[in-house]
């Protein structure tokens, strides 16, 4: 039996995303052979809006483990704007499923994060078979206790702040450093965690700037001449937590406030006195080469969607629950954040050794 399947990387990239199509595809060559045809679909839905595909040869998956970005390429095409026809007239979902249709294809596999799930499960309603697999430094897919791309992000991030420590430590001074994460706080709290941070900022923790500032002055008062703060770019004060997103964005832009680094920052040196500075890494903590975590559980991703190709167990979401690799319905895991609960075990452990949350 003859299979085609069509594979595309959305959203934002990381570390994993091609350690991920070989894992894919080396597994579907070995177990279907000359049965199986793999077609590269370029830059997400766009290109499978726009018949952007190619014929990919088991050697196109030779040596792109340790590879960063992805070899598709990825963009952003927004969930919301999927059943919308543009002053383009494309009707996106017609237009995708058609190229699914001239594609031949058996299957569709879906590397991405929320949205790429979102329209994943559009199209498994539209009838297509698909496959989705979790990617994002965020770590906020639901139904996964974990994403790949995370803990590569993890890696650098922990990196970036022990480099802050030394230099910090030298200068005696307040370093803020602001970790991607726009909407949960994960990345920021498991690299607070490893990098020894003394503060840890997440939006799912609304902070008090008095609490952020006290904390680095006592210790100042105890002689520790420097603090860091490991601060997520979607953090919030506990005032901008009861607006709506707009309104709080509104808000920030009448006030003159950029990114959370740079308010906390402001903040803590004009209430405090103490030298502050501010660290952003940003698009780093999604480049280069996936760590052996992420290559080991993008392998493991990999192969399980090859299993569920074989067992034509399509409309899913492949996940690892626990030490497991399985997988959630599409539908299930369509439309949902897994965010930081406030009593997250991790959490609980930052603060039974001193780390202040600002709350
Ligand atoms: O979702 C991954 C992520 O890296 C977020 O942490 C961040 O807010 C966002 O993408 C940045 O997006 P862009 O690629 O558009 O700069």
């Amino acid at each position: 039996m003859k299979r085609r399947i069509g594979i595309l990387t959305s959203g934002g990239d990381c570390p994993g995303l091609n350690a991920t199509i070989r894992g894919v595809a080396k597994a579907c060559y070995e177990q279907f052979g000359s049965e199986v045809e793999i077609v590269g679909i370029q830059d997400g839905y766009s290109g499978l809006i726009n018949n952007q595909c190619k014929l990919m040869q088991p050697n196109d998956f030779s040596g792109i483990l340790t590879t960063g970005g992805t070899i598709f390429g990825t963009k952003r095409t927004p969930f919301r704007e999927m059943r919308v026809i543009g002053e383009d007239n494309v009707d996106k979902v017609k237009s995708m499923k058609k190229t699914y249709k001239d594609q031949k294809l058996d299957c569709l596999l879906t590397l991405g994060g929320n949205g790429t799930h979102k329209t994943a499960n559009l199209l498994a309603e539209e009838g297509l078979h698909v496959i989705g697999l979790p990617k994002t430094i965020d770590n906020d897919i639901w139904g996964t206790s974990v994403t790949f791309g995370f803990h590569t992000a993890v890696d650098i991030a922990t990196d970036v702040i022990d480099r802050l420590h030394t230099t910090a430590n030298s200068h005696g001074r307040i370093l803020v450093v602001e970790i991607m994460g726009n909407k949960a706080g994960w990345l920021t709290l498991y690299a607070g965690v490893a990098g020894g941070a003394d503060m840890i900022v997440i939006p799912e923790i609304p902070y008090d700037i008095n609490k952020l500032a006290a904390a680095c002055e006592k210790r100042a008062n105890e002689g520790k001449g420097f603090s860091i703060l490991a601060v997520a770019e979607g953090a919030m004060d506990t005032e901008e937590a009861k607006m709506k997103k707009k309104e709080r964005a509104k808000s920030r832009a009448d006030a003159g406030l950029t990114t959370a680094s740079n308010r906390i920052a402001g903040e803590i040196q004009t209430m405090t006195g103490l030298e502050t500075r501010v660290c952003v890494p940003g698009h780093m903590l999604r480049g280069g080469s996936p760590s052996a975590y992420d290559r080991i559980l993008a392998t493991q991703f990999g192969v399980y969607a090859a299993q569920l190709i074989k067992e034509e167990n399509y409309g899913m979401a492949v996940a690892k629950v626990g030490d497991v690799i399985t997988a959630n319905r599409l539908k299930d895991v369509a439309g949902k954040t897994k965010f930081v609960p406030a009593d997250d075990q991790m959490v609980r452990t930052a603060r039974e050794i001193g780390i202040s949350f600002g709350d």
